[in-house]
């Protein structure tokens, strides 16, 4: 099973990335599953039904959240209708859910969306909860099981990895952004501390430098956008798992003018 995960697209320089080169990716690698996280997808905040439907159709497969999933007031009802997942680690109650099963090649892939707690909203204890998820599926029979770990700290990120790494088939990091080179195959365990965003690769987080620029100067609150025009880039890890482990991963970069360049073999370690 070879699966493909997208970090963070961020707004409209992100998402024509999706649409310009994610079937291609799929032909090309021989992608059978397609991952990305959705929360800054429209406009840098949230995801609006228009561009979910749109970035399912460019062969994304499923899409995790984070901290912006609520800000578009839409999301309640698409957490519900398509295959979208936020946080499992919200209260009893919340709409949508934070783990979804998927069935491919007659195998079950469980796809996990975990947030940190570092500089994140206030919700339950990710460890706990992931804990909790993963064990939930071990017992149901699920030998594929995905999570997105939705966070700032490299250290929660870290963590998770030492806690679930014989139990789980990939831990994803998600939220900086900014792409880590610490791809590895631990136990089995497919892990990067952050896939890195796609859209935007010449300002600070996909977003204009102006506002965090001024914002950082004089600490005046202020809005961040995506701008208009950018150089853009598309970040995926490609990982190929057998019986529920890891076996190959590495990551691509898709580049505006139109270069794909393969790097990060992961190193793997026993
Ligand atoms: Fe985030």
């Amino acid at each position: 099973m070879k699966i493909g995960f997208i970090g963070d697209i961020v707004g409209r320089p992100g998402r024509q990335m999706v649409k310009r080169f994610v079937s291609k990716l799929r032909e090309s690698e021989g992608l059978d599953f397609v991952v990305a996280n959705y929360e800054n997808a429209s406009h840098g905040f949230g995801l609006t039904e228009k561009n979910a439907k749109e970035l399912f159709a460019a062969g994304i497969d499923v899409m995790t959240g984070g901290n912006h999933t609520w800000d578009k007031k839409e999301i309640r009802g698409l957490l519900e209708s398509l295959p979208l997942l936020r946080p499992v680690n919200y209260p009893d109650g919340v709409p949508g859910r934070g783990v979804r099963i998927f069935e491919i090649g007659g195998e079950k892939l469980a796809v996990v969306n975990v947030m940190g707690h570092f500089a994140m909203p206030m919700v339950d204890n990710p460890f706990i909860a992931a804990n909790r998820i993963v064990d939930v599926l071990v017992f149901e029979g699920v030998r594929y099981i995905f999570i997105d770990m939705h966070a700032e700290a490299t250290s929660e990120k870290r963590a998770l990895l030492m806690m679930l790494r014989e139990r789980v088939s990939a831990i994803v990091g998600t939220h900086t952004h900014v792409g880590s080179d610490d791809l590895v195959i631990d136990c089995g365990c497919a892990y990067v501390t952050d896939i890195g965003l796609t859209g935007c690769r010449d300002n600070v987080i996909g977003m204009d430098a102006k506002v965090p620029i001024e914002r950082f100067l004089t600490g005046l609150p202020g809005r961040f956008e995506v701008p208009d025009k950018c150089r853009t880039i598309l970040q995926m890890i490609v990982a190929t798992f057998e019986n529920g482990r890891a076996v190959d991963a590495y990551k691509i970069r898709c580049y505006d003018d139109g270069e794909i360049q393969v790097s990060l073999k992961a190193r793997k370690e026993e």
